[in-house]
């Protein structure tokens, strides 16, 4: 049995199968707990500390909310409310506020550098460093998926065919980070991949490789198609969202030249949007999820996002604090 304590969540893929399903099990339980209005004081005085590179709603709310539930109590910080807006280093930091606290959650999505951020920290802290999303992992946000797909399909996902499309948005350039941890998770499961993108918004193909080797190992598979009709028929489970282009180029610059070609590139897909036609492509059943914020009218209509029979979102939304406070109360010590 694994030895949770201290434990860094900074990629699921870093956490076995049999470690995930544990998890599972914790976060269900302190669903059913919550229901029941059963206190779950477990990480009573225990801190974490939460630095958010970028805003948030759900991530820090769940956090939050979380760690209030379980006992203890969060910092919400900010860089401009810390010294590492002076230069303060992760190593420094982190080291710092081991001597302090308990666990240590951040967000940092900058593309290059925010997962090495995270696992510099975890190079030098004694406590647990939880990721809270960054440039190539969100995976709070990958195991809330899961725990939603489960409770609609059951546990058994083998089978179950999930389409993870790329959709047009003007809000920013989101991180490739929701569909890179998902595609890594649900074959895992079993799951049946389908992954419908135009070719300039392609994943890291070290990502892909991986998805695909999890799938050969646990009887999942994954399938890829640049064409957002084909991707959803038959589908039972759509999860259309934006993500940047930023893999479309042998090396990420940040540059103005780069920034107008990813823009340029994203205008000529302004069609890739989940409307009614697209959800009448897959199954009767079928439905849709989105991490939100959701680009209404670009990546969803309200038409499919406000339909009781498609749209799971706030569901997907709430099993974030369950399965945010199931890492916790793993990982902080409040639970085996
Ligand atoms: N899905 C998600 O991470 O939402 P926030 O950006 O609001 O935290």
């Amino acid at each position: 049995m694994t030895n949770y304590k201290g434990k860094h969540f900074i990629a699921e893929q870093d956490w076995t199968k049999a470690e995930l399903d544990h998890m599972f099990e914790v976060a269900h339980e302190l669903k059913e707990k919550k229901k029941k209005g059963e206190i779950t004081d477990w990480l009573k005085n225990q801190t974490v500390f939460m630095i958010f590179f970028e805003q948030s709603t759900r991530t820090r709310n769940s956090m939050g909310c979380g760690i209030t539930q379980l006992g203890g109590n969060s910092h919400d910080l900010t860089p401009d409310k810390m010294q590492l807006s002076h230069g303060e280093t992760a190593k420094d930091t982190a080291l710092v506020l081991s001597r302090m606290g308990h666990a240590i959650a951040c967000r940092n999505c900058f593309y290059g550098i925010g997962n090495k951020y995270l696992r510099e920290m975890a190079e030098w802290s004694d406590i647990p460093i939880l990721s809270l999303q960054d440039d190539l992992y969100h995976p709070m946000q990958g195991i809330a998926d899961l725990m939603t797909i489960q409770e609609k399909f059951g546990k058994n996902l083998k089978g179950v065919k999930v389409t993870v499309s790329w959709a047009y948005a003007t809000s920013h350039a989101k991180p490739l980070s929701v569909p890179q941890s998902q595609i890594l998770l649900f074959p895992r499961y079993g799951m049946d991949v389908t992954v419908a993108a135009p070719k300039e918004f392609p994943m890291l193909p070290e990502f892909v490789d991986q998805a695909q080797k999890n799938a050969k190992e646990n009887g999942g598979s994954i399938k890829f198609t640049d064409d957002m009709d084909a991707g959803f028929e038959g589908a039972q489970i759509v999860i259309p969202k934006n993500w940047g282009g930023f893999a479309h180029f042998p090396k990420w610059e940040d540059s103005e030249v780069q920034k107008k070609e990813m823009k340029a590139n994203l205008e000529k897909h302004k069609d890739w949007i989940c409307d009614k036609r697209r959800m009448l492509l897959a199954d009767k059943n079928v439905k849709y999820m989105h991490a939100l914020p959701a680009d209404r009218g670009k990546e969803v209509t309200d038409e499919v996002i406000d339909n009781e029979k498609w749209s799971i979102i706030y569901d997907e939304a709430e099993n974030r604090l369950h399965t945010a406070k199931a890492i916790m109360a793993l990982t902080m010590g409040g639970c085996k």
